[in-house]
């Protein structure tokens, strides 16, 4: 069964007296299926937070549909089965973490032994047994993000909603958080996570989904969307003198360097069927190098492909 599925959604936001109109979201659809790790990648103001509130049933679509374990967007017996991470995580904050889990916990029904223990696991788990007791107030911007998390576990979820879980922690929190997300999944918890780190995507996700601009460029598994994608493949070779002249009417962009004569070919079938040829005539190759898409230059290049107006006036 689907856990998240969103169709056709769109969000229009007007502001001000000139009804200034933003389209945070232009008609976006997928689905995340129970157990999966789903990340939603895209640049600052893509419409993450948007979509994210959208599910939880804070914000109205403009249209489009949104369901959260089978039920529509907001609804109250699904949200008790969802943890979620607010972006700005706002808490009461004169409460330790440990009043704040007692107090989500008791909103969830629990009782008070069950809350005890799992507040103390959590608190744990999060590492912030050393400030259990302290008010919210005195916490440091990352302390307050594994507080965020701690409550969002708090109701034993079955679909956890992260809003850029990493934000704010050091190189050891954001370890911890990859390994806390593992553990829920091995648990069969549903983790749907927004995020512009691309390596914190890479690192967690099944499947992730590029939003640009509130558009989803693409969907699809690690391999098939970070692998990196093979641009070109140059390389660098030699040959006896009498061959030169015919291995350099091969199609490619030749050119000649201090290593010796180089091509670019734009796929490995060619850079194949050139070495062969390159081998039958008694030359060499000196060296092999393909050229990668990374994951950053895909975003990159998703992110400025079809610049559009942001905003347009009513
Ligand atoms: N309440 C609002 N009123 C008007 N415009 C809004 C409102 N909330 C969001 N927007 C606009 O919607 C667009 C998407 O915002 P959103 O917060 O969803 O982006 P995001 O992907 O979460 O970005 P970030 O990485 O910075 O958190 C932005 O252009 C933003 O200015
Ligand atoms: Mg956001």
């Amino acid at each position: 069964m689907a856990v998240l599925h969103v169709s056709e959604l769109r969000k229009t936001f007007t502001r001000g007296f000139l009804r200034r109109r933003t389209e945070a979201l232009r008609g976006i659809g997928f689905t995340v299926e129970r157990g999966e790790i789903f990340g939603f990648l895209g640049p600052n103001g893509a419409g993450k937070t948007t979509t994210i509130k959208i599910l939880m049933g804070l914000l109205f679509p403009s249209s489009g549909t949104a369901q959260v374990l089978g039920a529509p967007a907001g609804d109250r017996a699904a949200k008790a089965r969802v943890g979620y991470l607010p972006e700005n995580p706002y808490f009461y904050d004169y409460l330790s973490v440990r009043e704040l889990l007692d107090m989500v916990g008791r909103l969830h029904g629990l009782p008070r032994r069950v809350r005890h223990e799992r507040a103390e696991r959590l608190i744990e788990r999060v590492g912030l047994r050393h400030a259990a007791g302290r008010a919210l107030r005195s916490y440091s911007k990352g302390m307050l993000q594994r507080a965020g998390l701690a409550q969002a576990l708090m109701g034993d979820p079955e679909l956890v909603v992260l809003d850029e879980p990493m934000s704010g922690l050091d190189p050891v929190g954001r370890k911890e958080v990859r390994d806390l997300v593992f553990e829920l999944r091995d648990q069969g918890t549903t983790v749907f996570f927004c995020t512009h780190i691309l390596a914190d995507a890479a690192a967690l996700c099944d499947r992730v989904g590029i939003l640009v601009r509130g558009r989803l460029r693409d969907v699809g598994s690690l391999g098939e969307l970070l692998e990196p994608r093979l641009q070109a493949v140059d390389i660098v070779w030699q040959a006896p003198d009498e061959a030169v002249e015919g291995l350099r009417r091969f199609a490619g962009q030749h050119r000649d360097a201090a290593q010796g004569h180089v091509l670019q070919l734009p796929d490995q079938e060619q850079a194949d069927r050139f070495v062969r040829a390159l081998l039958d005539a008694g030359g060499q190759v000196l060296q092999l190098q393909p050229h990668r898409q990374s994951l950053e230059e895909l975003f990159v290049s998703e992110a400025q492909r079809e610049p559009e107006a942001e905003e347009a006036s009513a």
